[in-house]
């Protein structure tokens, strides 16, 4: 039996101005563009191999082990899209194996909580898209590929591009042009870090689709959101970005966050996706800002209660010390060695 592989990894990545609204809920077309930073590829991360062989009797995908259905319409969109790309290969060279007619066994990792409010569904698709795309032998263009992974997640076309990436939400009603493209590269600002806060990792409370569209239907603040706020904001993260301009960078990553939960809050009935101890990590991320007389961390928090810090890696210490000491219970610190978190300061 014959059987064609490949296999690609896809980091999480995390939003500092977020999507959140379909224009087109069947091509995850958004209300509004977003920006992102991706976690390097040691932290949050899928890994997916695909393989094909005239042998496979049906498409199989398993995830953490378990067979999971290929049946949603998101990945059935993906495959398809995908499969159309190779059979135009194929029919412009004859020699090559027919592979968009052959079944696909895919195989998929998470080294983190599933559906917890930590992206997983982005890492996800664009592992699953990259790894196809790797096993059709189809150009490596990640914008195009993004346009793939859209459909599955909206949030999975910016996890195919490293660093700080913006998705452009286009205005063609086919989707063709919301897609995403590189900012920066990672190594272009090395010493942004992320911490991430596990604050619970239960399944997530309202799932994102779900969530968007009653935000869409029934929030008055949101239309202020999509077209007053988030424009500019799209602009002025950019700068701060190719500026390195923390301040601005936290500022406005602080202010998205917070607007997203205020639409959230404003639909009807009600959305919460932040607990108590996310209001504490707030909190103390103002306070200690406050101290420090500028801002040297931001909080996000995605669609769930857990919280990302971002910091420039010379404030380390003080930054992860301070959360160690007021949130030692959380999740991960583990990973950290000591040093860097004995330099917490005394908030109050
Ligand atoms: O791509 P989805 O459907 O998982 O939605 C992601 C929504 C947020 O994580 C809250 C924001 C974002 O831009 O990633």
């Amino acid at each position: 039996m014959t059987v064609h592989t490949a296999t690609c990894t896809a980091p999480v990545n995390i939003a500092t101005l977020k999507y959140w609204g379909k224009r087109d809920k069947s091509l995850n077309l958004p209300t509004n563009s977003s920006i992102s930073v991706t976690l390097s590829q040691d932290d949050l991360r899928t890994l997916t191999s695909a393989a094909a062989s005239a042998d496979f009797q049906e498409d199989q995908l398993w995830l953490n082990g378990a067979l999971e259905s290929l049946d949603s319409p998101r990945t059935k969109a993906c495959l398809a899209d995908l499969r159309a790309l190779r059979a135009a290969v194929e029919s412009a060279d004859a020699s090559l194996p027919k592979l968009s007619q052959y079944h696909l066994h895919i195989v998929s990792e998470n080294n983190f909580p599933t559906a917890a409010g930590l992206a997983s569904s982005a890492a996800g698709f664009a592992a699953l898209v990259s790894a196809i795309a790797s096993l059709y032998e189809l150009p490596q263009d990640m914008s195009e590929l993004s346009k793939i992974a859209r459909k599955g997640s909206g949030s999975a076309c910016r996890s195919l591009f490293g660093g700080f990436v913006a998705w452009e939400m286009g205005a063609l009603e086919d989707g063709l042009d919301s897609k995403a493209v590189e900012v920066a590269p990672l190594a272009h600002w090395p010493t942004m870090k992320a911490a991430i806060l596990v604050v619970s990792d239960d399944k997530k409370d309202t799932p994102s689709t779900t969530g968007m569209q009653s935000t869409v239907a029934t929030s008055d603040l949101f239309q202020h959101r999509i077209h007053e706020v988030v424009p500019k904001r799209f602009e002025e993260m950019k700068k701060a970005i190719v500026n390195k301009d923390f301040e601005t960078f936290g500022e406005l990553t602080m202010k998205d966050s917070n607007s997203f939960h205020a639409v959230c809050l404003d639909s009807y009935p009600p959305i919460f996706y932040l607990n108590d101890t996310s209001k504490k990590i707030i909190k103390l991320v103002h306070k200690l800002n406050e101290l420090e007389g500028h801002i040297i961390a931001a909080y996000t928090f995605d669609a769930g209660p857990n919280a990302v810090i971002y910091y420039d890696e010379a404030n380390e210490a003080k930054v992860l010390g301070t959360l160690h000491k007021y949130f030692a219970q959380v999740q991960g610190w583990d990973k950290k060695d000591a040093s860097a978190l004995n330099g917490g300061v005394d908030i109050d």
